[in-house]
């Protein structure tokens, strides 16, 4: 693993940024942390460790792929949030979500496709069903975020996703993560961030909220939030 303190060298590295709590730039060697803490997030902002039936799939679909996202250039941040007890959180985002998924498409999900059953495969009406499809069958191109007309580029081509395990909420972290990515994504040059969020979150919803995102869809089962980035912004 990457050396991670001031000694390293290295332009971002491993910082206080509450008492007790330390962040720095996620390294490949923290897809297994990434895993675990994807399920523990994962039911609606609770634990799905009792739903699942595959313990990593949440990760492989939501977490793990940014610890590995080689070849795109910068264009993936990930921050580890650690404390005392070890690492309990993370923000994982991308500058361009129609590159990141030309990325998985190629490379992440082919040996998924081998390790995991189709949703047809006894698993329709499950909690991995929409996990299984999505393996299976990719992330459609959305016009939020994908290039669908040369003089139309996409309002909203960055993402993120932001998870903290139950004793580090409520202390201010989500938004200092959340800013800290979105100056990351304006520097480099992306004009908006979205994600999504399930309609069983009201906790995360309410964040998204608060934290300068507007709702831009909602269905049945979750909300896409975007927030407009400007150029300006400046790194926490
Ligand atoms: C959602 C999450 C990232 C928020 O991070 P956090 O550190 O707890 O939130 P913060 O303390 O930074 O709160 C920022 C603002 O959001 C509000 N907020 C955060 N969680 C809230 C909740 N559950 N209900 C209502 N408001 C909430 C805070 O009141 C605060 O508002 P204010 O600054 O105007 O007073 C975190 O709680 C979490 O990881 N939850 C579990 C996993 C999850 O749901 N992830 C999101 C999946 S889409």
């Amino acid at each position: 693993m990457r050396a991670t303190g001031d000694e390293g060298g290295v332009a971002d590295t491993e910082r206080e940024v509450l008492p007790g709590v330390r962040w720095r730039p996620v390294v490949p060697d923290d897809a297994p942390a990434l895993s675990v803490l994807c399920r523990l997030t994962g039911d609606g902002g609770g634990d799905a460790s009792g739903r699942t039936a595959f313990p990593d799939l949440l990760g492989d679909v939501y977490a793990t792929p940014y610890a590995h996202a080689y070849g795109l250039d910068g264009a993936s941040f990930g921050t580890l949030v650690l404390d005392d007890e070890g690492p309990a959180g993370y923000l994982l985002g991308c500058v361009d979500t129609a590159r990141f998924e030309a990325w998985r498409e190629e490379h992440w999900w082919p040996p998924l496709r081998r390790r995991y059953p189709r949703p047809e495969d006894g698993y329709e009406g499950t909690y991995d069903e929409w996990l299984l499809r999505i393996v299976h069958a990719g992330v459609r191109p959305d016009p939020l975020w994908a290039q669908h007309a040369p003089q139309h580029p996409p309002r909203y081509p960055s993402h993120l996703h932001v998870d903290l395990l139950p004793r580090l909420q409520g202390r201010g972290l989500g938004r200092l993560l959340v800013d800290r990515l979105c100056a990351q994504l304006a520097a480099a040059g992306s004009p908006g961030v979205h994600l999504g969020v399930s309609a069983a979150n009201p906790g995360a919803v309410a964040f998204y909220r608060r934290t300068g995102f507007t709702e831009l869809d909602r269905s049945a089962t979750g909300h896409t939030f975007g927030r407009a980035l400007s150029s300006g912004a400046t790194s926490a």
